[in-house]
């Protein structure tokens, strides 16, 4: 993997960018000046804000200015994929792209979340994946992102509930593997015993109807983990560790490592997370036991 666009000269500011909507309240110019002080690298990392409609005018003006890079969030993940001239095996598999590279007159994408959502349980944690009996709540573009991972990893049996239940088939289906990834209706849930692994990637936590999951899917050894952070984990966390969970992890260092692992393709190196994800920690709510 080279480092991007050949066309720009060789003195100009690195521009990287992230493209989302909302995009103001994103973490990830903080995240990406950080890596990039710890590197020596100079760079530049901005948000911008796009809408569906206006990320492929967006995307051409940064292109045109000579960005080498961006990270996308919501709601482009899915549309980012069908702009790009290739993806990496792992974008493809989950239809999803949330890192950008300028190669020659396109973009190369890859996805991230699923590596990042390893490394956090696996890497910061300290925590086996493997051989766990794992329930992934919601069946939208983040469930998608890391499902593949989690099988990957190693997890015994996925198990896949949403609200929606064809949603959840289509993801069953589309990751194809019937002895491993099994669907179960929303409404009886609880009668089907309980989990190793419980990830909520819905985005329930982000509106006002918070999520009711019955009590049963946990032991006190089971490991409760949202791929969201701040408000939005909230509730949800406080639902694992009412419900006697062993732990319950936000998403805040999934977060980071997915960048981390953009900033590796980007720049042919990897950060030091840890102090990086203690400075967000700081002010980002405290929801996980860490
Ligand atoms: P994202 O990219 O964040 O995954 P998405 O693709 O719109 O966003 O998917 C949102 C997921 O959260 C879906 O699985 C959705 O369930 P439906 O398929 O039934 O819409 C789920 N979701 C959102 N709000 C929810 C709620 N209040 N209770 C349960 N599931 C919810």
């Amino acid at each position: 993997m080279t480092n991007g666009d050949d066309s720009a000269p060789a003195h100009a500011t690195q521009r990287y960018a992230v493209f989302g909507q909302p995009i103001a309240h994103s973490l990830s110019p903080r995240i990406h000046a950080a890596f990039a002080r710890q590197a020596g690298i100079e760079l530049e990392y901005r948000a911008v804000e796009a809408s569906l409609d206006g990320f492929v005018a967006e995307l051409a003006r940064f292109a045109e200015q000579g960005g080498r890079g961006a990270n996308v969030t919501l709601p482009l993940k899915q549309h980012a994929a069908r702009l790009c001239l290739d993806l990496s095996e792992r974008a493809r598999r989950a239809d999803s792209v949330n890192t950008l590279v300028r190669h020659g007159q396109g973009w190369h994408g890859d996805s991230t979340d699923g590596a990042g959502l390893v490394r956090d349980i696996t890497g910061r944690y300290g925590l086996d994946l493997r051989e766990r009996r794992t329930l992934l709540v919601g069946a939208g573009g983040a469930a998608r992102a890391v499902a593949f991972a989690l099988i990957d990893a190693g997890i015994a049996e996925l198990v896949i509930a949403n609200r929606t239940s064809e949603h959840a088939d289509a993801l069953a289906d589309a990751i194809g593997l019937p002895d491993r990834v099994r669907t179960r209706y929303w409404d009886d849930l609880g009668q089907w015993g309980a989990y190793d692994l419980v990830v909520n990637a819905t985005s329930a936590g982000h509106g006002t109807q918070g999520l009711k999951l019955p009590r049963s899917l946990l032991t006190p050894r089971t490991l409760c983990y949202d791929l969201s952070y701040g408000k939005a984990a909230i509730g949800f966390l406080a639902w694992a560790r009412s419900a006697g969970a062993e732990r319950a992890i936000d998403g805040l260092g999934m977060l980071v490592e997915q960048a981390a692992e953009s900033f590796a393709l980007w720049h042919g190196q990897r950060p030091d997370t840890a102090a990086v994800y203690a400075d967000l920690r700081a002010y980002v709510p405290g929801d996980a036991e860490d």
